[in-house]
């Protein structure tokens, strides 16, 4: 079975958020159950294209309505990723360091055709194609529909919906960018009026994927405008529990981090991840650490935070130190919070990988309130490095996290508010000077198997159920 994943995403190559660790991690998981699992994705001219060297496979023009690009299709030279990689490269569109910015429409539309003009010029065709989010959306569709493409239209889709939030609209004005289709069939590009990508491929897909079992239900009461659709289409839905790459995300032999540890060496080595932390950011290492990482948006409850922050802080119990970047009013706010809280509160605006290992490493919590969270990797990062997730109960958190009070080894709250969540930091100050317990936790999480193993077994077995 040879699987192509099509995403705009991929670690280490280029990450914004957890869409490029699974794209990283879920091939090679693949690889290691009998399979082909191939990842095709834009070049961009970033850190790590400059860094390495690429083999340039097939080179052509593609069309974009009037317009007409030279791409070429690229692989990494010494490629140790544990998949094999393909790159679309567009200059005029796609050499920038960024992933996303304001003309999506165009680039990610021109990507996909580029995509499927290389794949009909295959000799041996993907048994699957794995489509990422709204930003490959449109494959689906124009592997159905759009004529030049006919030859592929019998080779199973799968749409794994990462976020719903997003959806890739744009107008009808864009239309004739579309490689031509049997116009009777344009209501499949349609949602409200407008082309709708990720609604397009929910429609298109022979089978629709989400990150967890809960947010697949929850998307059917509320997806930005989908429910009516996920609703109908739900025979073929189903929900698939990430995984993590249990060999980047491992405190035995992660290089970002201070000191390694396994469970048997837990407590020195997060101590010394602590202290590194402590010291560097100025904060009180006596003092329980909670550390909140992410993208300061809505989805992640990120405008709650200074205020909860200062709540907490108020009562000098605990040390916060946050990494994230997103809405400038609440990094503002994070950043004039130090003033007040100086010795126990910090904030990193911006993004750093390296910084974020040494967190889930010194962290004694990890704190997730988010308001939609289609699945979370860092609840089970934090696991991994024996951190306590203190979170929402929604989505992949509720999939993940067993509260404490009921057998379990995290702390969940219900509400997005203010209140709740100083509540539940709350309670996690309280675990923390029940030395005995808490201690107990920290070991029993770092046994939680999160690993890539099952899930990716789940998802070769979709495939197969498709192939048949
Ligand atoms: P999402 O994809 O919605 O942002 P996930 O929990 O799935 O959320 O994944 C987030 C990923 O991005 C994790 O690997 C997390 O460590 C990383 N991350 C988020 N923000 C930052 C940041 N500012 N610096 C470094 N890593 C970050
Ligand atoms: C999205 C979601 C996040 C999920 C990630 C990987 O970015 O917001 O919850 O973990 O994709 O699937």
């Amino acid at each position: 079975m040879k699987i192509l994943h099509i995403s705009a995403e991929c670690y280490p190559i280029a990450k914004v958020g957890g869409l490029a660790d699974v794209v990283g991690a879920l091939p090679k998981y693949q690889n290691t159950q009998k399979t082909s699992s191939q990842v095709l994705m834009p070049f961009y001219e970033n850190a790590f294209t400059k860094k390495n060297q690429f083999t340039t496979l097939y080179q052509s023009k593609v069309n974009l309505g009037n317009q007409s690009f030279p791409f070429e299709i690229k692989t990494l030279k010494n490629n140790k990723l544990g998949f094999d990689i393909f790159f679309v490269s567009i200059p005029e569109l796609l050499s920038t360091d960024y992933v996303y910015s304001s003309d999506d429409a165009d680039r990610f539309l021109t990507f996909q055709i580029a995509a499927l003009d290389w794949i009909l010029t295959l000799k041996k065709k993907p048994t699957i194609v794995h489509c990422h989010d709204h930003h490959v959306g449109l494959i689906p569709f124009m592997m159905t529909q759009s004529v030049k493409y006919n030859e592929l239209k019998d080779i199973p889709t799968v749409l794994t919906i990462h976020n719903a939030q997003y959806q890739g609209w744009f107008s009808y004005e864009k239309l004739a960018n579309i490689p031509k289709f049997d116009m009777v069939n344009a209501g499949l590009l349609d949602w409200d009026s407008q082309i709708n990508p990720l609604a397009a491929a929910i429609k298109c897909a022979w089978r629709v994927t989400t990150v967890s079992p809960s947010y697949m239900e929850e998307l059917k009461k509320e997806a930005n405008g989908l429910e009516s659709l996920l609703q109908h289409e739900s025979d073929k839905c189903v929900g698939i529990l990430n995984g993590i790459d249990t060999e980047v995300w491992n405190p035995e032999t992660d290089h970002y981090i201070e000191k390694n540890y396994t469970i048997s060496s837990v407590q020195s080595g997060k101590k010394a991840n602590k202290n590194y932390l402590c010291k560097r950011f100025n904060l009180d290492n006596k003092k329980p650490l909670f550390v909140f990482i992410g993208r300061l948006v809505g989805e992640k409850g990120a405008e709650l935070l200074p205020k909860a922050f200062d709540l907490l802080l108020r009562e000098n119990k605990s040390s916060v130190l946050l990494l994230g970047s997103g809405n400038s009013d609440v990094e503002h706010e994070l950043e004039i919070l130090r003033d007040k809280h100086n010795g126990t509160y910090n904030t990193f605006i911006g993004y750093d990988e390296k910084l974020s290992h040494i967190m889930y490493a010194g962290a004694d919590f990890l704190l997730m309130p988010s308001r939609v969270e289609p699945c979370g990797l860092n609840q089970m990062y934090a696991l991994r490095y024996g951190t306590i997730p203190v979170v929402r109960s929604i989505g992949g958190l509720k999939d993940t996290v067993i509260d404490i009070n009921e057998n379990g080894f995290g702390i969940l709250h219900k509400e997005v508010s203010i209140s709740d969540m100083v509540y539940a930091l709350k309670r996690g100050v309280e675990l923390y000077q029940d030395t005995i317990k808490f201690k107990k936790t920290r070991n029993s999480i770092m046994n939680i198997n999160h690993s890539w193993d099952t899930s990716a077994k789940t998802y070769i077995n979709l495939y197969k159920s498709l192939n048949q």
